[in-house]
């Protein structure tokens, strides 16, 4: 258990590292891949139980599907698929909710198929959200929410003067989703890397230096102290400043 700011409602993980954490040991990538999963196992749960409302997870970005040599991404592929079997029993005993964003059609049936499965499985369950970002890109979700606003517009649906960033947020891929809270990003590097671009806006940021298939309940309570100890202005004035 760790304990959860009040106002924060939605984590999300740059979970990086996995190379760096195996090359350091002398082994494959594909054995830091294998530990990212049970980092993903451990941090879910520890944030469900503690009572967090939604937590993404970047496993795979657009630009990873199309520049990552196809062993690897099969070998993801083949990892996300077992995942979402045999994490059905920890994802339904602790009451969370699945769902997954980013061009999923383009996966292979097999792995939709588990998708779909846990989505529908677990959609009636009202703890925390596990949403993973798969085949995402923050410009490609932004993208296809311009298409389909552009093809309302076109159809006589919408008047283009009436889009406003309510109606924009709607055609994302889970408009449910709260804007980012807090952002954490594993294995040092300082940057967004396409990730939730339109809800990170106002998000705190938390970089740590270790590798993904390391990261526990220590740095995740770093991370939440953290952002309990920082002031949120959205644009304003600090709250304790006079006018
Ligand atoms: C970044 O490490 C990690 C990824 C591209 C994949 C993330 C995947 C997992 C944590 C495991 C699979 C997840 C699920 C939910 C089954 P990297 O390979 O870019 O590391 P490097 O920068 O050190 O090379």
């Amino acid at each position: 258990m760790v304990e959860v700011p009040e106002t924060l409602r939605h984590v999300a993980i740059i979970m990086d590292g996995n190379g760096r954490w195996a090359n350091a040991r002398g082994s494959r990538r594909t054995r830091g891949h294998k530990e990212g999963v049970k980092s993903v196992r451990r941090v879910t749960t520890t944030l469900a139980e503690s009572g967090l409302e939604y937590l993404t997870l970047y496993a795979l970005s657009v630009e990873n599907w199309v520049k990552r040599p196809r062993p690897e991404i099969e070998f993801l592929l083949m990892l996300l698929r077992r995942f979402l079997i045999q994490e059905r029993r920890t994802i339904m005993d602790n009451n969370i909710r699945f769902r997954a964003i980013g061009r999923v059609h383009e996966f292979p049936d097999s792995v939709r198929k588990e998708l779909d499965h846990l989505t529908e499985m677990s959609r009636d369950n009202d703890g925390m959200v596990l949403c993973l970002a798969l085949n995402y890109g923050g410009r490609s979700e932004i993208l296809d929410a311009v298409r389909s606003l552009a093809t309302k517009v076109r159809d006589g649906d919408l008047e283009p003067d009436a889009l406003d960033e309510k109606i924009l947020r709607g055609e994302l891929y889970d408009p449910d989703m709260p804007d980012v809270d807090l952002l954490i990003r594993t294995a040092g590097e300082m940057r967004i890397s396409n990730f939730l671009l339109w809800q990170v806006s106002y998000g705190e940021i938390w970089v740590t230096q270790t590798f993904w298939p390391d990261f526990g309940e220590r740095e995740l309570e770093q991370a939440l102290r953290s952002f309990g100890g920082r002031e949120r202005k959205f644009g304003g004035l600090a709250q304790k400043v006079d006018a």
